[in-house]
């Protein structure tokens, strides 16, 4: 039976006949002036007919990077600096001085100054009190660095397999210098099976295939002498780059609707708050190092914020000095308001859960109350691939009677399981404001580890007591971080990608 091949892919196949060997595809792209996707198309079919195949290798192409292009132009640090000598006649040189004149950067001046030594161009001295350069050599000629670093003038890149010994050496040093950059690229080689270069084109036929038949095949009969092209499903579309929700904003819809299924209602909270719903509203002393400066923004303006209801102020002040009514003796100094009024950005969601007690009281509601809260905090962290500054934090209480530790373990494992992680572990914590305390980490298995993921805890009657919520009525409550689980969900090791958006990550991300 003859082999049916398009037209197209026998045209390919008998320029690989003429070829003989291995050849790159994108050398016979250029060659045939195709396109890529349609040569590896044409391959496939190579392939299916056990005629061809092809392989691939990794290269590693090398080029200066921004640095090491404004080297090539103006001379390495050491060329530049002896060509200040050698104009001028210099011999000796003090180094403070020579720095002044050379009007470098300090970091790459000494860079320079170490390859001259290196070079034995110069050496250093402090024999005649000052911290001495003295010239040593007399020629200067090119350096084999410097030779070497010259190629890249002429081609600006090159196959880092190509390079010879000698050359590697030169090129370990600039890469040391941080002077390349390295790109690894995949090559596809192709090639044809011992069948693909023995068979006889007569054995070959041309297939004349169709993607679609149109009215007019129909109408004059010629649909017969086509064959349908069969669709491939197994193949990836092309690239849609289309606008779409940013990941995180989906992951934010994903969590308000485990949390709405579990019959949550969202809240929301100011950005701006008072140290008193931030702080004190959660009994934590007012010289308490969490309040320091390091750690929260505090604000010039507005300067001073308002307070709840007089005797809820006093209540929490009571709280403070005494314990009030909660069976607390209270942190036993002088509660001060005027610390209470001072405004910041929101270190917690805890905040606003906060000002959800206060608006259960106003209201004289009943429990049960199930609420949560998906919202911005800010610390004062340096940023880095694990810490911004501005983050997210996922929160929610439940207000009920003789709730216990146990219903607040069951949610965050049910909210988890939702999440799709299966394996939670909740272990003791501290947090100033409830008891017992709890943290919360899942496991993940991508890592095969446990990731912490924040903290949880029944509220200390300290900080229910002055909102009228009374034994047997309980809060459970937990905050924990978004950017961290949104690092798991995404596969992110740094955080900032989170928000500095890279686009190859977007577009990868699925809707
Ligand atoms: N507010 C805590 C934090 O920011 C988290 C937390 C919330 C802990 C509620 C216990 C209860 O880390």
């Amino acid at each position: 039976m003859k082999i049916k091949l398009k037209k197209q892919v026998i045209d390919i196949l008998k320029v690989l006949r003429r070829k003989k060997s291995e050849i790159y595809a994108t050398e016979l792209v250029n060659e045939l002036d195709i396109d890529y996707i349609v040569l590896m198309s044409a391959v496939n079919d190579l392939i299916d007919a056990k005629l061809g195949g092809f392989k691939e290798e990794e290269i590693f192409s090398i080029s200066l990077n921004e640095e090491g292009i404004s080297y090539l132009k103006k001379g390495l640090p050491e060329r530049q600096l002896i060509n200040i000598l050698l104009k001028d006649k210099i011999k000796e040189i003090e180094i403070n001085n020579y720095l002044k004149t050379s009007n470098m950067d300090k970091k790459i001046f000494f860079v320079g100054i170490s390859n001259m030594k290196k070079n034995r161009w110069v050496t250093q001295s402090k024999a005649t009190g000052e911290n001495k350069l003295f010239l040593i050599a007399e020629e200067f000629p090119e350096t084999g660095l410097e030779k070497f670093m010259n190629k890249f003038g002429e081609q600006n890149q090159f196959n880092y397999s190509d390079l010879t010994k000698v050359e590697l050496i030169q090129y370990d040093i600039l890469n040391k210098r941080k002077l390349i950059n390295k790109i690894q690229k995949t090559h596809r080689i192709i090639f044809l099976t011992g069948k693909g270069k023995k068979i006889n084109l007569s054995e070959i036929e041309e297939l004349k295939q169709v993607g679609r038949i149109t009215s007019e095949m129909i109408r004059d009969g010629t649909w017969k002498e086509f064959d349908l092209k069969p669709f491939d499903v197994t193949k990836p579309g092309p690239l849609l780059k289309a606008g779409k929700i940013h990941p995180v904003i989906n992951l934010i819809n994903e969590i308000r609707e485990i949390f709405i299924s579990m019959g949550f209602t969202e809240i929301r909270g100011p950005i701006v708050e008072s140290a008193f719903f931030n702080f004190d509203a959660l009994f934590q002393p007012q010289d308490h190092p969490a309040r320091e400066m390091h750690d929260t923004f505090y604000l010039n303006n507005p300067k001073v914020a308002k307070l709840p209801e007089k005797e809820r102020v006093k209540a929490v002040k009571d709280t403070h000095e005494n314990g009030g009514d909660s069976g607390s003796q209270g942190w036993r100094y002088k509660w001060d308001e005027n610390v209470a009024k001072k405004t910041l950005l929101r270190t917690h969601t805890t905040a606003t859960t906060i000002r959800r007690l206060a608006q259960y009281y106003r209201n004289n509601e009943v429990p049960p109350i199930k609420v949560f809260s998906i919202d911005r905090v800010f610390r004062n962290e340096k940023v880095d691939k694990t810490h911004l500054a501005e983050f997210m934090q996922i929160e929610g209480i439940v207000i009920g009677d003789n709730v216990t530790l146990s219903n607040l373990i069951a949610i965050l494992k049910e909210f988890y399981r939702k999440m799709g992680f299966e394996k939670i572990v909740t272990r003791p914590g501290f947090f100033p404001y409830t008891e017992p305390s709890m943290e919360i980490a899942v496991y993940y298995d991508k890592l095969g580890e446990w990731v912490e993921m924040g903290g949880s805890g029944i509220f200390r009657p300290e900080v229910t007591y002055p909102w009228g919520i009374k034994n047997p009525t309980r809060v459970l409550a937990w905050g924990m971080g978004l950017e961290r689980l949104a690092m798991l969900k995404f596969g992110r090791k740094d955080i900032r990608d989170l928000y500095i958006n890279p686009i190859k990550w977007l577009r990868q991300e699925s809707y």
